[in-house]
């Protein structure tokens, strides 16, 4: 489909909002009825170049999790307002350039935590019970009958579940836990205040050191935001200490695990068996993940349902209305660049 080259419904004296990704047609429309909207209706992605010309003249954009905003590209946009992030995760903001620069910055949470721990759980029990490995074995016709010792897994039932980085979606995993009877422990730098009552964590979890997590784990699902102090948090010593035949859950972001130390540590099967959403440098991620059986990988999907994902483009339209017209949003970065913000002062 050709891009929009100009803005849809140019009307002198409304804010102009960039949409840099596709986004459901009926959630753009209502934003039109607000702003003069551009947006990329393409399956790509637009260069650095191309959104730096496009930025032009605009007041509030939309960009998506694998778009880095930087001081560089703040520099070509002397108009921008507002940048709202289509995630929660917001490493690819740089935050202090956002708030230097006088403009406001958010982000989605809560909309999609259900549904990415949907998605984690899908990832451990198709790691644990070789599910996807052995589609592909009974697509190629190999299956000769019901064999007892085929395609063995890891035991979900009762197995110690890991959690690195209870947030809220941590939580919402281990509340999923329960109901296999598994004991949860987590690591957070700060251990969390969980009571029977708190209705965020069930009380079964238990917060332990980070050496006692890797080393005790059955399952350990990874959800620490992705930032220099977490860039390779997971590296070979540390998958080092992971027991023989476990399962490793990359939800997060690619780089906090270092995923050639994992292609090592896959082949040596300590940890057995790895699931991953996230993966350093995607989508060229490391090929050789690919010829190893004992990894499952799925295109960052975690938060992938029509739910969740209208969800969060409802929730950086509403961030980035709030902004353009005065309120402070509800999914706020940086609040310190509140009181000296840019302001778009409609004419
Ligand atoms: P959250 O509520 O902010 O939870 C993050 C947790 O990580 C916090 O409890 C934090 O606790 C802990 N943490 C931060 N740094 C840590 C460190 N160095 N060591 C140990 N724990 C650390 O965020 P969320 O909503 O659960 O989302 C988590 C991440 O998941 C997002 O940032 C995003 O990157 C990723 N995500 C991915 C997808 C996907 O599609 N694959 C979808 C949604 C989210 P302390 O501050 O106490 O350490
Ligand atoms: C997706 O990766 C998100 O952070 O929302």
């Amino acid at each position: 489909m050709p891009l929009n080259e100009t803005p849809r419904k140019a009307a002198p004296g409304r804010a102009r909002v960039l949409v840099t990704r596709r986004v459901f047609p009926d959630l753009l429309e209502q934003l039109c009825q607000q702003f003069d909207v551009a947006d990329n209706q393409e399956d790509a992605p637009w260069s650095t170049t191309e959104l730096a010309s496009r930025l032009q003249g605009v007041h509030g954009v939309l960009v998506d999790p694998a778009r880095r905003v930087d001081a560089q590209l703040l520099a070509d946009a002397p108009q921008l307002c507002a940048v709202s992030n289509v995630a929660v995760g917001y490493n690819n903001l740089d935050l202090a350039a956002c708030t230097h620069a006088g403009i406001v910055a958010t982000n989605t949470p809560d909309v999609l935590t259900e549904a990415t721990a949907d998605h984690a759980w899908a990832l451990l029990m198709a790691a644990a019970r070789r599910v996807v490995e052995s589609d592909r074995w009974t697509r190629a016709g190999n299956w000769q009958g019901f064999a007892l010792d085929a395609f063995l897994g890891a035991e979900v039932h009762g197995a110690t579940l890991g959690i690195l980085g209870m947030g809220r979606i941590g939580q919402a995993i281990a509340r999923r836990a329960q109901g296999f009877s598994m004991p949860v422990i987590y690591h957070n730098r700060t251990p969390l205040a969980l009571s029977p009552d708190a209705g965020t964590a069930p009380p079964v979890a238990r917060w332990v050191g980070k050496d006692e997590l890797l080393a005790s784990a059955d399952f350990l699902i990874v959800l620490v935001p992705y930032s220099p102090a977490t860039h390779h948090l997971l590296g070979a010593s540390e998958l080092a200490q992971m027991k023989p035949g476990s399962v490793l859950v990359n939800i997060a972001r690619g780089g906090v695990v270092d995923d050639a130390a994992l292609v090592a540590a896959l082949r040596l099967g300590r940890p057995g068996a790895a699931a991953l959403d996230v993966m350093e440098n995607e989508p060229k991620f490391d090929s050789e993940l690919l010829p190893l059986d004992n990894v499952v990988l799925t295109p960052h999907i975690g938060s992938a349902t029509r739910s969740a994902r209208r969800g969060m483009v409802k929730l950086a339209m509403a961030n980035l209305a709030d902004v353009l017209q005065g309120k402070r949003p509800r999914a706020l970065l940086n609040p310190d660049v509140w009181e000296k913000r840019r302001v778009y002062v409609h004419k």
